[in-house]
């Protein structure tokens, strides 16, 4: 049996298509949800429009705030549902504290890991993500890479058996819905990095930047960005609830442009065509500057300035099939 691990919003249209092709292969598997994110809008309405069976193990109760608390706590409890199943392998996804607290507690017990999305690296130890994503991968027994950079990243680092070029299970979720193509004039925007959201003077610095181009914003907010701005209100920024994953990518595809500091959605909207400015001075996905539509940028002023692109990015391996090849590869483990 197989333990898919999951804990944060980007983990659940990646998990969907690998769920639905073991499931069709009689592959045994289970869910396990740490409840990283625990609010309705950061989890649940995932898994109800994406259809994603209810996790069979869930780590309720209060994780903590720090990421040590966090990845201490769930290595914890983790530990004693992996040695009660025993799991011939567990699964994780992407960088998030959940996959590396999977990672740390199977490792010891000699499970087998399986990472989803290994291989993505901005050269950034400043994010946490960076940091749980190299860990991650030096601790992985089958590493399933989205693009050939992830390989040859970690073929720099020496690590060359157990690595499979698979696509991007993320685009497998996205190519299978239907999105309205209903155009509007408005920027979408998302913000959630420590860098961006944890310094009041640098998040205010950035929505007053973002107010003046004087076009219409509108942005679902992170619960913990929502706190940050409180009461404040700007005349052209729409603060809304997180949004669900249809309603997201319908705007995504249907916005003028977005701005954004996450990872997923540079594919994403590489894939859709959208233009889109990254408010970092690094990305885990280059190739989405090089061939997509993604624009890096640190100063929230510079905006006006960008010249905004429209080069459809869709490599010939994000054809919808990774979650078949990953398959294929774990028939071969059993
Ligand atoms: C996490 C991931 C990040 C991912 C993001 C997607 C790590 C290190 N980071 O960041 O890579 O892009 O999820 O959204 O794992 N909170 C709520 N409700 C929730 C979840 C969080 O209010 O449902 C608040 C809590 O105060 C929490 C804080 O947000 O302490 C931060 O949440 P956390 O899961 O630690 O990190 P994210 O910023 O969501």
């Amino acid at each position: 049996m197989f333990l898919h691990i999951v804990g944060a919003r980007p983990n659940f249209p990646k998990v969907k298509p690998l769920m639905e092709e073991m499931r069709k292969n009689g592959i045994s598997q289970k869910l396990l949800h740490t409840g990283q994110h625990y609010d309705y809008l950061m989890s649940k309405v995932f898994f109800s429009q994406l259809d994603i069976p209810v996790p069979d193990f869930h780590l309720d109760g209060y994780l903590g705030k720090t990421h040590a608390e966090q990845t201490g706590n769930m290595m914890i409890e983790l530990e004693k549902v992996f040695e009660k199943l025993k799991p011939e392998g567990i699964i994780v996804y992407g960088d998030i504290n959940s996959t590396l607290s999977a990672s740390l507690a199977a490792v010891k017990l000699n499970i087998p890991i399986i990472h989803i999305e290994s291989g993505l690296r901005s050269f950034d130890r400043k994010m946490p993500e960076e940091v749980n994503r190299v860990l991650v991968d030096h601790m992985s027994n089958y590493l399933f890479c989205i693009d050939s950079t992830s390989v040859t990243n970690l073929k720099n680092e020496g690590i060359t058996e157990g690595v499979h070029l698979s696509g991007n299970l993320m685009i497998d979720t996205l190519k299978t819905m239907t999105i309205e193509d209903n155009p509007t004039d408005s920027i979408l925007m998302t913000l959630h990095r420590p860098s961006n959201v944890d310094d009041k003077e640098k998040l205010f610095k950035i929505l007053n930047d973002i107010n003046l181009l004087g076009e219409r914003v509108l942005f679902p907010a992170h619960p913990r960005v929502k706190t940050m701005i409180g009461d404040t209100t700007f005349s052209n920024i729409e603060i809304t609830e997180p949004m669900g994953y249809k309603e997201f990518i319908t705007n995504l595809k249907n916005c003028k442009y977005t701005i954004s500091d996450s990872g997923g959605i540079q594919c994403e909207a590489s894939v859709l065509n959208t233009p889109l400015i990254t408010l970092r001075d690094t990305t885990e996905h280059p190739d989405t500057i090089l061939f997509g539509t993604n624009t890096l940028c640190l100063d929230s002023s510079e905006i006006k300035d960008i010249k905004l692109k429209n080069s459809n990015y869709s490599p010939e391996i994000w054809d919808g099939k990774s979650a078949e090849r990953i398959v294929e590869v774990l028939n071969e483990l059993l």
